[in-house]
């Protein structure tokens, strides 16, 4: 049975995705910050279990590492948009700075933190949830740090895949497409299940050998 990890699980895509992984066979180890949503949201699900992860914290993720013997996925979900992510003319360069300490330094945190028991995987995965807010070949001027944050999110995913070559450690980001979730909002056309059924194909049954790649709906999406 493989171990799936997803941070920011207890609800929106997150949970989506370790719901699908824990109904597909997995072991799934939901993570989260607030104890409570992610005690009753892993009791929701076969082979689930939880653990308290701030992942902008290195004490929780390092505590959170120590406790985990297995693992062959890792699902780097948690992410923020800030309150007054508006505009590239005005912002502040600090709500930047914040937003990247989350969705982009975060994910490298864990990563570094899990990385010795996806090296003791055959098939070790990380599947970073990026956005195509991220994209440099077609940049938009909605939420532009949280854009700019998984800009770099994605330059996490090959540096990682770069140092991993060799290492049978598959790396890639993935865009779920415009998702009704708390981030997303109600007007998004896409339901979760639809959004957290590439990132799932990802962890889950894309060929191994598929790495330092960006994905949507299980195509190849630009940079
Ligand atoms: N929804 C969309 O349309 C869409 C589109 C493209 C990409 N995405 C990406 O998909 C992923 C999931 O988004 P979502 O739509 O499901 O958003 P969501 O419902 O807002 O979920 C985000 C999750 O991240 C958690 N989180 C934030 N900061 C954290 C931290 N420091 N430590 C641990 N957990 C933290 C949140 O928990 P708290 O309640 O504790 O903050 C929440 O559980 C994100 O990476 C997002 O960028 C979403």
């Amino acid at each position: 049975m493989k171990t799936a990890l997803v941070t920011g699980a207890y609800r929106g895509l997150g949970f989506e995705v370790a719901r699908q992984l824990s109904e597909r066979g997995f072991r799934v180890i939901l993570t989260a910050r607030r104890a409570d949503a992610g005690i009753a949201a892993a009791a929701k699900l076969k082979n689930a279990s939880f653990l308290e992860i701030d992942i902008t914290d290195s004490g929780s993720v390092a505590r959170a590492a120590s406790q985990v013997t297995e693992l062959d996925v890792l699902i780097n979900n948690a992410a923020i948009i800030a309150e007054g992510d508006s505009d590239i003319l005005h912002i502040a360069p600090e709500l930047v700075a914040q937003t990247i300490l989350t969705n982009t330094l975060g994910a490298l945190r864990v990563t570094q933190a899990f990385l010795p028991l996806l090296l003791k995987s055959q098939a070790g995965r990380i599947v970073n949830v990026s956005s195509g807010g991220g994209q440099l070949s077609e940049p938009g001027t909605w939420a532009p740090a949280y854009c700019i944050s998984k800009t770099a999110l994605n330059a996490i995913t090959c540096q990682f895949a770069a140092a991993l070559k060799d290492k049978r450690i598959a790396v890639n980001s993935v865009c779920p497409g415009w998702c009704r979730t708390e981030m997303g909002g109600q007007a998004a056309p896409r339901s979760v299940e639809e959004g957290a059924a590439g990132i799932v194909w990802l962890a889950a049954d894309a060929p191994q050998d598929k790495t330092a790649l960006f994905w949507r709906d299980r195509e190849i999406f630009p940079w």
